[in-house]
């Protein structure tokens, strides 16, 4: 045993990071156990969270919602310090409760009783390949479509498809040869419903193409009972809190990390420690040059930036990880999701809380690259995107999710394009409306008709601006969440989860370094959790217990 203080150095000021240091700190920093500091690459706390404000409303730039109340931590924290209410509005996104506005390319706005059907089978397929459904006839029919998907590596994408052939075939006429509205065929329309259900799916899971993720994982991920609600304080009161008991300068911000050099089992002979203040075991490296030494890091850095760290490229560990750490972080999936923020103007003297208020509306667009049917106009990158809602219910901000390939394309358009695009969009959706009218690019004024007397309860709709996240290519990130790709298991996240270097069950090992140098903590890491706020919460308490284990500190 040294005779001088353990350091622990958190990589990460997000969930993860603070949770442990938070624990650390308050299970023994009073007692003066160890040396600790959290060092963070951004220059700010709370990481995937970020709570800011756009058009004087409160928003969430990443995440949003508590996954369910009963048994969150995040809820308990939110409760405990009076975050679940506030005078300013945020983003409750109260609108999801009324009654959503289907209405399908070329502005046919679909009556409930049409939707409906594609919507529970949607919700059936879902529920079953995640183990919520009991035994009945469904339940044996989607049983077959699961096992008609082939043996090993069934993707959630093609359960979904054969489920919807599936129910096809057990339609008596032929749906296809029915024209129902304008140039939608009845087949072509369920198709395009169920693909909107498909791209809310994407944005939830963050797997940017359905089939490429993992049917059987979909039955281990556990979500929280109860209610879906958002943090009226922010989320960001939620870190504050767990940050409030740590000492001013124990987190370092602007402290990015860029090499973890580190001593696996027989890699290099440990000096002896005659003195207690030998060499420390794991030497980080910083951007501006600095280093630190540490006897224990708990590494943090989502998923998307191990990726990028195993490469030999970047080179962050030295040496290299071992196989089964860099086979886990390759083959588990990471994807982006992006929110996009859009404030509507108050156009000519309508005050945007006027009685007819943005609806909740889903949008389903044209399937087939070869309909003549799909209008040019609408971008591909607005074509898997599945709704626009207020983010309350008299809010002048509207909010849509993008995911995959449409996510990233949003990162790199210009404000101007983003706001033509999503304009052309639902001019071409409100085009049939008698309650809205779309300034259909952003320089034109909203005239015409919506001035005109007899009109004057059209709407006018016109964007002002608009405020986007850019998780993708943020180098602290590179994405945004965690999912069990086809060709993982959750087996790989608990092999992130494996503290290095890795425990060896050898008689005689060689030369054993000492234990617990690089403990691995973020959401990433939680087998059942992972993809959200308290999986990277319960990560970090768990790395932070397995410390306090470690030296023989009972109070967990
Ligand atoms: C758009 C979006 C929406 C989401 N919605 C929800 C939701 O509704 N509900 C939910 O529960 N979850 C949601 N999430 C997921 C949730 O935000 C994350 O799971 C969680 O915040 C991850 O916390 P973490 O501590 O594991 O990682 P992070 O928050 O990523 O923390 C890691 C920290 O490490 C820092 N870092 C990275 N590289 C280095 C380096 N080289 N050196 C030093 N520091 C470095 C980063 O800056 C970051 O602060 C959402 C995420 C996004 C992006
Ligand atoms: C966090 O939000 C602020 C706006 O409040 C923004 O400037 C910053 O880029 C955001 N950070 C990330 C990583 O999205
Ligand atoms: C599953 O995927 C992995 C990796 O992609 C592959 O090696 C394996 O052969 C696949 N198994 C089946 C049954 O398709
Ligand atoms: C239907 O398609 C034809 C071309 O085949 C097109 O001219 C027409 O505008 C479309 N109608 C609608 C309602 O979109
Ligand atoms: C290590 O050895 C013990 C008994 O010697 C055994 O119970 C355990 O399963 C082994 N662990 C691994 C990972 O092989």
């Amino acid at each position: 045993m040294l005779t001088r203080k353990p350091r622990i150095v958190i990589i990460g000021a997000g969930m993860a990071g603070l949770t442990a240091a938070n624990k650390l700190y308050k299970s023994a920093g009073s007692k003066d156990l160890f040396e600790l500091c959290v060092v963070e690459g951004g220059t700010r706390i709370g990481g995937r969270i970020n709570t800011s404000e756009f058009g004087g409303d409160r928003i969430e730039i990443g995440a949003t919602w508590i996954h369910g109340i009963k048994g969150s931590p995040v809820h308990k924290i939110a409760r405990e310090i009076n975050s679940l209410e506030s005078e300013q509005p945020w983003e409750c996104m109260d609108s999801f409760s009324d009654e959503p506005v289907t209405i399908a390319e070329g502005g046919y706005e679909l009556n409930p009783s049409l939707v409906e059907p594609i919507s529970s089978l949607f919700k059936k397929l879902m529920d079953f390949s995640q183990g919520k459904l009991i035994e009945d006839e469904t339940v044996s029919s989607l049983k077959l479509a699961a096992k008609s998907c082939g043996p090993g590596n069934i993707s959630i994408g093609s359960f979904l498809r054969k489920g919807l052939d599936a129910y096809w075939s057990s339609m008596k006429h032929q749906r296809d040869q029915v024209k129902m509205l304008g140039n939608w065929s009845g087949k072509a329309l369920e198709e395009a419903i169920f693909a909107m259900h498909e791209n809310t799916q994407r944005t939830y899971t963050s797997a940017g193409d359905l089939h490429t993720l993992d049917y059987n994982a979909e039955s281990e991920y556990i979500l929280f009972p109860g209610e879906e609600i958002t943090i009226a304080k922010g989320y960001l009161s939620i870190i504050e809190s767990l940050a409030s008991v740590l000492p001013a300068g124990l987190v370092q911000l602007g402290r990015k990390v860029t090499k973890i050099e580190w001593q696996p089992d027989g890699h290099l002979p440990i000096a002896a420690v005659p003195n207690g203040h030998g060499t420390m075991p794991v030497k980080l490296h910083f951007l501006d040059g600095s280093t630190m030494s540490a006897d224990h890091v708990i590494l943090t850095v989502s998923l998307g930036v191990l990726k990028h760290g195993i490469r030999e490229d970047a080179g962050m560990f030295d040496p290299p990880l071992p196989g089964f750490k860099t086979e886990a972080i390759s083959k588990l999936g990471y994807g982006v999701v992006n929110k996009l923020f859009l404030q509507l103007s108050p156009t000519n003297g309508q005050e945007f809380k006027s009685s007819i208020k943005f609806p909740n509306l889903q949008m389903v667009f044209h399937q087939s690259d070869h309909t003549l049917s799909r209008h040019p106009d609408i971008p591909w990158w607005m074509r898997r995107t599945a709704s626009l809602s207020p983010i309350y219910s008299k809010s002048s901000v509207l909010l849509s999710w993008f995911a995959g390939e449409e996510a990233l394309e949003l990162e790199s358009l210009n404000d101007d394009d983003i706001l033509n695009g999503v304009s052309t969009t639902i001019s071409n959706l409100f085009s049939k409306s008698t309650h809205y009218h779309v300034a259909s690019d952003s320089n034109q004024p909203c005239n015409g008709d919506a001035n005109s007397a007899e009109n004057s309860n059209l709407r006018c709709i016109k964007f002002a601006k608009i405020l986007k996240s850019k998780w993708g290519n943020d180098p602290l990130f590179l994405g945004s969440y965690s999912y069990v790709a086809v060709g993982s298991s959750g087996d790989d996240m608990d092999t992130m989860a494996e503290p290095l270097p890795k425990i060896s069950n050898s008689s005689a090992p060689k030369s054993p370094s000492p234990p617990l140098q690089i403990l691995f903590a973020g959401e990433a890491t939680h087998r059942t959790h992972y993809s959200t706020t308290h999986g990277a919460y319960f990560s970090g308490l768990r790395e932070a217990n397995r410390l306090l284990q470690h030296y023989g500190c009972s109070d967990i």
